[in-house]
């Protein structure tokens, strides 16, 4: 089992932290991801943006704002190397979903286990020399600001809400006003700073600084609801008549009467067992769906290697640029990988591959009773990855 320590200040624990200040308060956590500490340095972030297959953004910033034009500039990926030649002095570069590069990196995001696997949504970079920002704004989500590389001076401010107005004609959302600065610190490689949802916040890059942002994501009930349609769809026990519509005077009119008869009957149809399948199925189907495309692994090995590599001190463990979660009902264990449930694993993979979703580093000693094939096909699938480092 991993044994990162959790990115916390000594004296709060999970507890506290999910009562006291997750969605509500920020929290600075210094040192709290020392790990991160020489893991890249800002040519990796540069060279990685230019990556065809990179999610990537250049943001510039003219230094002074002319009439009727942007102050901010906004080029996305595919990035070319003359996208970066002439910048102005204030830019930056960022990098979406570092996990599909770098498992390393993506193995931090167990310091911060006391928010439920589903709820990441991935890691991205910064890149900024000194004086680069993307403004001062807010975001739907909370996010873990992680310093990698050189410093950032954080700045927080008011609480914001859908009213809150942006500056117009810009093409990132911005405002002027943060109103009262609650917090005004800078961060070290290694600092960590909890942002909760609609809280303003500027960074400003002190010198060559890479942030690294542990971003968190809130599904919505739309994306249940369209889940739950695909999952019925598949369902032929689902296909029961509807109510019959009462007749009327008017042959135009279907009564209101009617739609409460039938709002009735899909309401009880919800809340019957088959019911509560169903949404569970869709509910997992939706968090354990990646927002990115998840890249299979090139084959790069054979079961015979992946033994050997195991014999000799590798590890097994969760890709978390995919997404493997597990629900439990009275029946049993249900797992999911990227949005689709696993159907045909026996009790031994099933146990398996639970732990390996909660974290779990598997060594060959834990593949007693596994097929290796098996096993191989969970590593082709990008479920899992191997380790040589321990
Ligand atoms: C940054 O790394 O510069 C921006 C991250 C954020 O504000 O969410
Ligand atoms: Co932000």
């Amino acid at each position: 089992m991993s044994a990162l320590k959790l990115c916390l200040p000594d004296s709060i624990t999970p507890e506290q932290f999910l009562s006291d200040y997750w969605q509500k308060k920020p929290l600075l956590i210094k040192q709290g991801l020392p790990q991160l500490i020489g893991m890249f340095e800002p040519d990796d972030i540069l060279g990685l943006a230019l990556d065809e297959d990179a999610t990537a953004r250049l943001l510039t910033q003219s230094a002074t704002k002319q009439a009727d034009e942007p102050q901010w500039q906004l080029r996305k990926s595919p990035l070319a190397e003359a996208d970066f030649d002439n910048l102005p002095d204030q830019w930056t570069v960022l990098v979406q979903n570092l996990e599909q590069w770098s498992p390393e990196l993506a193995q931090l995001w167990q310091a911060l286990d006391f928010i439920p696997q589903w709820q990441r949504d991935d890691i991205m970079v910064s890149y900024a020399p000194k004086g680069g920002s993307v403004g001062k704004h807010y975001d739907d989500y909370d996010v873990f600001l992680a310093q990698g590389y050189g410093q950032r001076r954080w700045q927080l401010g008011k609480l914001c809400d859908e009213q809150t107005e942006f500056v117009a004609d810009e093409p990132i959302r911005l405002f002027d006003d943060m109103g009262e600065i609650i917090f005004d610190e800078i961060l070290e490689p290694g600092d960590v700073l909890y942002v909760p949802p609609k809280l303003s916040h500027f960074g400003l890059a002190q010198d060559d600084c890479l942030t690294f942002s542990f971003g968190c994501r809130r599904p919505n009930l739309m994306q249940v609801i369209d889940s739950l349609a695909d999952v019925a769809t598949n369902d032929s026990a689902l296909f029961v008549p509807m109510l019959l519509p009462q007749a009327s005077q008017s042959s135009g009119e279907l009564q209101a009467d009617s739609i409460d008869a039938i709002t009735t009957q899909l309401s009880a149809l919800l809340q019957s067992e088959r019911g509560a399948d169903i949404i569970r199925q869709a509910v997992c189907e939706v968090v354990s769906k990646r927002q990115y495309d998840v890249l299979v692994p090139e084959e790069t090995m054979n079961t015979d290697e992946m033994i050997t590599a195991l014999a000799d001190g590798a590890t097994l463990q969760a890709d978390y640029s995919n997404r493997l979660l597990y629900n439990q009902t009275n029946e049993g264990i249900t797992l999911y990988a990227n949005g689709q449930r696993l159907d045909g694993l026996d009790e031994t993979a099933t146990a398996l591959l639970v732990r390996l979703s909660n974290g779990a580093h598997l060594t060959l000693d834990d593949m007693e009773g596994i097929d290796p094939d098996e096993v191989m096909e969970w590593l082709e699938n990008g479920w899992i990855w191997i380790d040589y480092a321990e």
